[in-house]
This record gives C-alpha cells, structure tokens and sequence, in this order.
C-alpha cells in the first residue's frame, strides 16, 4: 500500500451527549474507532494507520486496537485541525497518498477508501466524497426570517474520508490559520483544485443520539 490514513478521534462527542469520548462509545459493543479502524484496515491501498486520539485515553487506545489492525496512536489537539495535524506528523517516511477520516464515520465501506485513493493516485491532488443535498436549503437571517432559497443543484455534502497528494496536505496545514471542519478546506485556500466523487450513505457521521441508532440497526443489517 502507499496511503496512510490519519483518523481524528480525538472529539468529546458533545452533540451526542454525556458519556466516554465519542470515538470510544459502543455500537454493537464495540467503539466507534474500533469499527472504523477495521474497515480502513481491509483496504488493500492503505499501509499505515495513524489516530488521534483523546490524550487521557492514548493507553485504552492502544489496548483496543492493538487486535484490530497495527495503528500509530498520538494525542489529539483541542480542535479537529490540531487532531489531524498531529497525526500528520506521525507519518513515517514512505506513503505519498494520505486520507484523513473521521472515526465517527465508523460504518465506512472499505469500498469508499479505495475509490478516494485511486482518484489521487490517478492524479487528483485533492479528493472529497459528496453526496447530493436532499432537503431545500435556505438562508435564514435575524428572527428566524428566511433571506432566500439556496440553488440545491450546486451542493453537495461532504464526508470522509478526504485524500490528498501527501505534499499538499503537509503544506495546507503548515500554512493554517483559523479551524476549519476539514481538511480540502485548508487545500482550497492554496489554490488547489478538490475534485469530488460519490461518497456513500454509509459513511454517515455519527453526530448526534439519531445517527447512533441508524448506526446500530445499519450494522445490526450487516453493514
Ligand atoms: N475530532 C478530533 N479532535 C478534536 C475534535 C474532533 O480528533 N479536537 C474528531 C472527532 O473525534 C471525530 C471527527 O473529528 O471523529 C469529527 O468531529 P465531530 O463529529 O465534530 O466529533 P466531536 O468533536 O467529538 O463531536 P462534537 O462536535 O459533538 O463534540
Ligand atoms: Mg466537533
């Protein structure tokens, strides 16, 4: 393989309520992280897997994904960006492709991590899986008054995992300012184009309780 994927996991999981760290919170009795590292994991691209995680768990970390798949585990930052930035500098020399997926993303086909790194590798030095929005989308101002109807036709959702050409991920976050979501944010401010391919429904974000329970019943289905 020459993809290292980097799997922020470092989050508290605020939206989806008290309790461990999302990552660590179970879906089948297993943790989210463990679920994901595994898919990744049986991608044939992929060679190295490095995650940040929540520094007061790096040993729990460790312990549970130690039979899952050979990983690299750092402590994350406070943001998202400093999570990924810390797991980019735990990179090895070696693989040119790296992907950057979230580990709430845990029902991610390894199907998915193959396709963005085979646009990569075919030249694209920064990809991003999109799905169609589905709802309207308006802008919507001071009380709650709608300002007007965004044209649908020209969004798209974003998921992980996100790939790029190793040297542009390294320069993008060399040159960060503010936090952004993600990563082909900092890539768009170089100037580089992001291409896009389908993403997958399964590769939904476990955000909130909701997505939690489609989580379960879509691994419950064989997911
Ligand atoms: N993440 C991280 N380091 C942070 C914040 C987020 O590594 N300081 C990771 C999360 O663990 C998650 C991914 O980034 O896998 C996407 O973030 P999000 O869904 O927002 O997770 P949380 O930040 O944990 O959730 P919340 O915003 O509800 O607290
Ligand atoms: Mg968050």
């Amino acid at each position: 393989g020459d993809v290292a994927v980097l799997v922020p996991a470092a989050g508290a999981g605020v939206r989806l309520g008290p309790g461990a760290p999302k990552a660590l919170r179970l879906l089948g009795g297993e943790p989210l992280l463990v679920h994901a590292v595994r898919r990744i994991a049986a991608a044939p691209s992929v060679h190295t897997i490095v995650v940040a995680a929540p520094a007061a768990e790096l040993d729990a970390v460790r312990r549970l994904l130690a039979p899952v798949a050979p990983v690299l585990v750092v402590p994350g930052g406070a943001e998202r960006q400093a999570s990924v930035a810390a797991a980019l500098a735990a990179v090895p020399p070696g693989p040119d492709i790296v992907l950057v997926h979230d580990a709430a993303r845990a029902l991610t086909p390894p199907e998915l991590v193959e396709s963005v790194a085979g646009a990569v590798r075919a030249g694209h030095h920064a990809v991003i899986p999109v799905l169609p929005v589905v709802d309207t989308i308006k802008e919507v101002g001071a009380g709650e008054v709608v300002l007007g109807t965004v044209d649908r036709s020209a969004l798209r959702a974003v998921q992980t995992p996100q790939g790029f050409r190793r040297s542009v991920l390294t320069a993008a976050h060399a040159a960060a300012g503010d936090p952004l979501t993600d990563d082909a944010g900092l890539v768009e401010k170089q100037g580089v184009p992001v291409f896009c391919v389908p993403g997958s429904e399964y590769a939904l974000k476990v955000t909130r309780p909701f997505d939690l329970a489609l989580a379960e019943h879509l691994l419950a289905a064989g997911h």
